[in-house]
């Protein structure tokens, strides 16, 4: 994740490219209930930012990111194909969901809107939009209801003046004997 970025506008075929990857993310029973406000224009940008304000009090050149992609989640869509015949959970119960698809998907496309950031040599910061600011920011950007942001996503280029990552968090970083287990729980 990179939160400082430089004033510097992006190629609007690179823009398009990273957003069309996005429609590639899988999805439940392919329900393809994410949807996502782009902003680009400097105006909406501005507009944007006070919606997360620690965000920008930490690094306030997070706000020069030419591009800003708020992902959201809908999971009526979810329950809605769900109920449909080849999956029959007509009573749309939520406690039927091994977990909530509408996030995991979403997620799912906001990693390859910072993949394919990196693969056009750029870098990316997903973000936080905490509860509190989700309401008035709906407002702003006429959001439906039925819409959760999960976050944002900013993009551009790195601050040239940036430190490398903390040793502090590289070291913090865990090791594959930690988090993998093979053929059994804690066996490495
Ligand atoms: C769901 C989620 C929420 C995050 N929220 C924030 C955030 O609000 N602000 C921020 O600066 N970074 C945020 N991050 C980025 C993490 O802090 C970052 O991925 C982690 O520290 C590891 O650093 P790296 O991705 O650069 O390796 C978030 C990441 C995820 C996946």
């Amino acid at each position: 994740m990179v939160r400082d970025f430089v004033d510097r506008a992006l190629e609007p075929e690179v823009i398009e490219r990273i957003l069309v990857s996005a429609l590639r993310a899988p999805s439940a029973g392919f329900s393809q209930g994410s949807s996502f406000l782009v902003l680009t224009e400097q105006a909406d940008r501005a507009r944007f930012w006070p919606f997360v304000p620690t965000r920008v009090e930490n690094s306030p050149a997070i706000q020069l990111a030419p591009l800003v992609v708020v992902p959201f989640a809908n999971k009526s869509v979810y329950l809605e194909r769900y109920a449909e015949p080849d999956k029959g959970w007509q009573d749309r119960a939520e406690a039927r969901w091994p977990a909530p698809y509408w996030f995991i998907d979403t997620g799912m496309a906001a990693l390859l809107i910072l993949l394919s950031a990196v693969d056009e040599g750029l870098d990316a910061c997903f973000f936080g939009i905490m509860p509190e600011h989700l309401e008035p920011f709906g407002r702003e950007f006429a959001i439906p209801a039925e819409l959760t942001a999960i976050g944002g996503i900013a993009v551009g280029y790195r601050s040239p003046d940036l430190p490398a990552q903390s040793e502090t968090l590289a070291q913090r970083r865990k090791g594959i004997t930690q988090v993998m287990h093979r053929g059994q729980w804690g066996r490495q």
